[in-house]
């Protein structure tokens, strides 16, 4: 006899929920609600939708967190958000799972960290160490040995050679390549399209092939 699902809660209402929802398998999994700062509904017909912080409190109150399962669905350069978001889950009991499509390929010997989800056609090649909160994003490759920190995205399409180290928090975007043994700072954005040949600093913004930098963002808070 099989157990029944657990409920799932997903904080983001955005295109990249109604992703995970496809494939979060529905025999394990229940959805039964939906978080967003911004939204103002729930993307899925009968799913409860509750307003930011406010609204998971509101939600902690009537529900057995502790019962359920937890994922944040929220891309682009966003992956501090997505860490604090985990922690709060966290901290309130909800098991953080992870994301792997089934046509996603994993190295056996790679290591993710909590939350973090490898979305359909994704390749995470040998010895690659991911940290918290990372989203490899559709067809996107991080090649053998890479190192991602917390909340790094790996955006549709882009290529992470080999032994390439990525900082916490920062998005390498759509059909980006960076070249072998490349170290990419925290808190960077690597635009759609580009070619890393040299390493980027800590907040830089790089476009183009070579990649330059265009302008740096505001550091984050230590
Ligand atoms: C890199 C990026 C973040 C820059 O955004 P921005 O700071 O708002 O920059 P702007 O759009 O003002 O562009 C600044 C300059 O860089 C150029 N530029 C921007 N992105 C570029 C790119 N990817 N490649 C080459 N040049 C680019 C612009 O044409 C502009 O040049 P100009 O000053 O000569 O006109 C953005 O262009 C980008 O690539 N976003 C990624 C989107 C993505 O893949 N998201 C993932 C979704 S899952």
């Amino acid at each position: 006899m099989s157990a029944d699902p657990k409920p799932l809660v997903i904080w983001g209402a955005s295109g990249h929920a109604k992703v995970l929802r496809e494939f979060l398998c529905p025999e394990l999994h229940r959805l039964t609600a939906v978080f967003d700062n911004a939204a103002n509904a729930s993307p899925f017909e009968g799913v409860p939708f509750y307003r930011g912080n406010e609204g998971f409190v509101e939600w902690v109150k009537k529900a057995r967190p502790d019962l359920c399962a937890g994922i944040v669905a929220i891309g682009g350069a966003r992956g501090l958000d997505r860490v604090a978001l985990q922690l709060l889950m966290r901290d309130h009991g909800l098991e953080l799972i992870r994301a792997i499509h089934p046509t996603a390929f994993v190295a056996r010997d790679a290591v993710l960290g909590e939350g973090c989800q490898v979305l359909i056609r994704a390749v995470v090649g040998v010895e690659v160490q991911m940290g918290a909160a990372c989203i490899i994003n559709t067809a996107a490759s991080v090649d053998h040995e890479c190192i991602l920190e917390d909340g790094v995205h790996v955006a549709p399409g882009a290529t992470l050679t080999g032994c390439v180290k990525v900082g916490r928090y920062s998005m390498i975007a759509a059909g980006a390549v960076v070249l072998p043994r490349i170290i990419i700072g925290a808190n960077a954005i690597v635009g759609a399209g580009s070619v890393v040949t040299r390493d980027v600093p800590d907040n830089a913004v790089v476009v183009g092939s070579p990649a330059r930098v265009v302008r740096y963002q505001t550091p984050l808070e230590a």
